[in-house]
């Protein structure tokens, strides 16, 4: 068919939400989880972004994906972690601008705080899709732990008390949610994925629901999102942040939207004193989570395709600005007028 010849990239997933939600312990579930099973086919996690490829989804969600008859069509997801601290409403604001779908993190116990509403407020903006993980749902009372299964599954085990507490605290988020303008629904009594807000439970303590969690953002980008992510070579590249590594110098972290980034390309970034024109001297990425963050131990890629995060060295590049684009040059481009285009932003 007509479809097996488009070719996906990966969608850009932003985790949103309050602080101390869980965002960074629910990739960090979905990352062991799969490191698990070895890592060959194992998790990269990439500068500020997680690359989760589609075999180790497919491996971690098995027995329930073919309950509800998944068809995968993307060849991974990028996860994008943010912190959830109020003042860091700039990264919150970069990563929600990134993203094709994102997943705003609540604490089931607490429902909807002040950043839940600011993160609402942002992907609303950018009419951004997402749905809402209710996390620490092991938190509510008497819940009988199900290590590691699906939500629906771990839901028929539970006691009248845990199950009582649990519809009570559902429905206070989704009357919450209402207050916001929103409608919303446990995600397998969601019949409409475009108006309405799917709500996942999971514990990223004892695992339960992550592998829905999983799905059901798969099933909004491929139900929303699809045409979005088809890959384009067309360069789109944002820089996240400018670090400077020992033993490298300054480097920039950035996410690889569409398009390739080689080894040698002369770049243009904007600069806070002006554009910066500089070669890419190398393109790396860390080791998998489960070994340590030594600089010997990064990886290098004479050429790398989207979409991916990666972290890039070169010289000049301390006055980078982040958040703006970085545009590659061609042989035949007109180096001022991309400069011209830099500095616009
Ligand atoms: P920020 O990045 O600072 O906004 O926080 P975060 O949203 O990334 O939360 P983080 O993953 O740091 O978790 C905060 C605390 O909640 C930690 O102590 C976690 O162990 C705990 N925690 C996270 N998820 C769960 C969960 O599902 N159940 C329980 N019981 N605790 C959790
Ligand atoms: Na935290
Ligand atoms: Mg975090």
């Amino acid at each position: 068919t007509r479809e097996n010849k488009i070719e996906y990239r990966s969608p850009i997933i932003c985790i949103l939400g309050h602080v101390d939600t869980g965002k960074t312990s629910l990739l960090d579930k979905i990352r062991n989880t799969n490191v698990q099973g070895g890592e060959a086919r194992g998790i990269t996690q990439q500068i500020g972004a997680s690359f989760i490829p589609i075999e180790a989804i497919k491996e971690q969600t098995k027995s329930f994906a073919e309950k509800v008859k998944m068809d995968f069509k993307l060849p991974g997801l990028l996860l994008i972690d943010t912190p959830g601290h109020e003042s860091f409403n700039n990264l919150r604001s970069r990563g929600s601008g990134l993203c094709d779908v994102a997943v705003l993190v609540v604490d089931i116990m607490h429902g909807l705080e002040a950043q839940t509403i600011e993160s609402i407020n942002l992907l609303r903006m950018r009419n951004t899709p997402f749905i809402v993980a209710l996390n620490k749902v092991d938190r509510i009372y008497e819940w009988k732990t199900c290590v590691n299964t699906n939500f629906v599954d771990a839901y028929k085990q539970q006691s009248k008390p845990a199950i009582q507490e649990f519809d009570s605290k559902v429905k206070e988020t989704i009357a919450a949610l209402a207050g916001q303008e929103l409608n919303s629904e446990l995600w397998w009594r969601n019949k409409d994925y475009k108006k309405v807000v799917s709500l996942v439970p999971t514990s990223a303590q004892t695992g339960e629901g992550i592998a829905d969690l999983m799905l059901v953002v798969i099933q909004v980008m491929q139900k929303l999102m699809l045409e979005k992510v088809i890959y384009q070579e067309k360069l789109q590249c944002t820089l996240l942040e400018v670090k400077v590594i020992e033993g490298l110098g300054c480097t920039i972290d950035v996410i690889l939207v569409n398009g390739r980034l080689k080894e040698g390309d002369k770049i243009v970034v904007s600069g806070f004193n002006g554009p910066i024109e500089t070669n890419i001297r190398s393109i790396i990425t860390p080791p998998p989570l489960t070994e340590s963050r030594v600089k010997s131990q990064f990886i290098q890629h004479q050429e790398i395709k989207a979409a991916m995060g990666v972290k890039i060295v070169a010289s000049g590049l301390e006055k980078a600005v982040p958040g703006t684009s970085l545009y590659v040059v061609d042989e035949d481009d007109d180096i001022n007028a991309i400069k011209a285009e830099a500095i616009k932003e």
